[in-house]
């Protein structure tokens, strides 16, 4: 059978991306230019300095991606795109570079979610075999998601306010940690003990959803009450008890979906799966365990474009195609 190579383009948020893959499973080439240097000194990403950067650099980067890969877009089979979620200006972007290629180059078009994205980065290290679980954790998301077979996706559970690299974001930034927090937190964990009683926001008997701006607010709650009374609290601390908490929610509904829908395997996903935290407590929590554990490396869970095309490679082989009038869609559904 023919190989197929899909080139995928990333641009939802702060990094512009462009990678190639074989047969949606083999990476050929993954170039990422992050803009967090420039977010920086504003705490958080700013949708316009976003879309401008992705202006500047979406040509560089896809040269580069084909470059690396020895490639020309001749031999690009399908072109896959971020279309939603995720900031408008910044998405706009990625599609209009994609659909200027597709009609410039006579090749398909995909439009991606980019949730699928995150669960498809699994593929590019391990078979996926259905159903499965992933658990999506990321900036801008925290699911549940069920699948019975290759792009069906069900949501079982979602947050209902923050998503946990928000939570992670926020509780950084009123620590007085850089913009994105969640792997400072990660570190400062590690240095401390969750020694901070914090609450866990377990919802209703048998829901999946999540919440975790409560734990947000008790963490500033915490600090300033101490600082009111003139306790000291040892940051490192507070980081642990924080990290605590949100990886028992996370951890507990993810196993407890693992066992009442009987699937085989569990997906990290998304760019807190980075966390080592969460990785060591779901490794020793899934060691005896009837179902597989997959996690991906750390330059798969933050956003790249492997994952997109990864993830449209299955688009392009079940027939599905994106018209020349795509258009980005920041709400876009799972
Ligand atoms: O998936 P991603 O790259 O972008 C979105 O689609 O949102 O995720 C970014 C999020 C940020 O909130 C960042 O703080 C968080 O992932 N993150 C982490 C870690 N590394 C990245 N959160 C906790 N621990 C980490 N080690
Ligand atoms: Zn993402």
């Amino acid at each position: 059978m023919k190989d197929i190579f899909v080139l995928g383009i990333e641009t939802s948020c702060d990094e512009t991306a462009v990678s190639i893959v074989k047969n949606g499973t083999e990476i050929v080439s993954n170039v990422v230019s992050s803009q967090i240097e420039s977010h920086k000194r504003f705490g958080g990403v700013v949708p316009e300095i976003a879309s401008r950067h992705h202006v500047e650099q979406v040509t560089f980067v896809l040269q580069e991606a084909l470059d690396q890969a020895e490639m020309t877009m001749e031999d690009v089979d399908c072109i896959a795109v971020t279309e939603g979620p995720g900031l408008v200006g910044a998405l706009l972007i990625g599609v209009n570079a994609a659909k200027a290629l597709a009609f410039a180059h006579n090749k398909p078009l995909v439009g991606v979610h980019h949730i699928a994205g995150h669960i498809y980065a699994n593929r590019l290290i391990h078979e996926m075999t259905f159903p499965l679980l992933s658990l999506v954790v990321s900036g801008g998301h925290t699911e549940l998601v069920l699948m019975k077979g290759h792009g069906e996706f069900e949501v079982i559970g979602e947050t209902r306010d923050d998503a946990a690299g928000e939570a992670y974001d926020k509780v950084a930034r009123t620590l007085g940690l850089p913009y994105p927090g969640g792997p400072h937190i990660d570190r400062l964990a590690h240095e401390g003990e969750p020694v901070i009683d914090l609450p866990r926001a377990w919802l209703e008997e048998g829901s999946y959803d999540f919440s975790f701006s409560g734990l947000k607010s008790s963490v500033i709650n915490t600090l300033h009450n101490a600082k009111q009374k003139g306790n000291e609290i040892k940051p490192e601390d507070l980081a642990a008890s924080f990290q605590a908490s949100v990886i028992d929610v996370l951890v507990t509904k993810a196993k407890k979906a693992v066992e009442e829908y009987g699937v085989g395997q569990l997906l990290l996903a998304g760019g807190v799966a980075a966390n080592k935290g969460l990785r060591e407590t779901l490794e020793s929590m899934f060691d005896s365990h009837a179902c597989e554990l997959i996690i991906p490396p750390l330059s798969l869970c933050t956003d790249n474009a492997a994952m997109i095309a990864a993830a449209g490679t299955i688009l392009f082989e079940q027939g599905k195609r994106g018209g020349l009038d795509m258009n980005a869609n920041p709400g876009l559904d799972l």
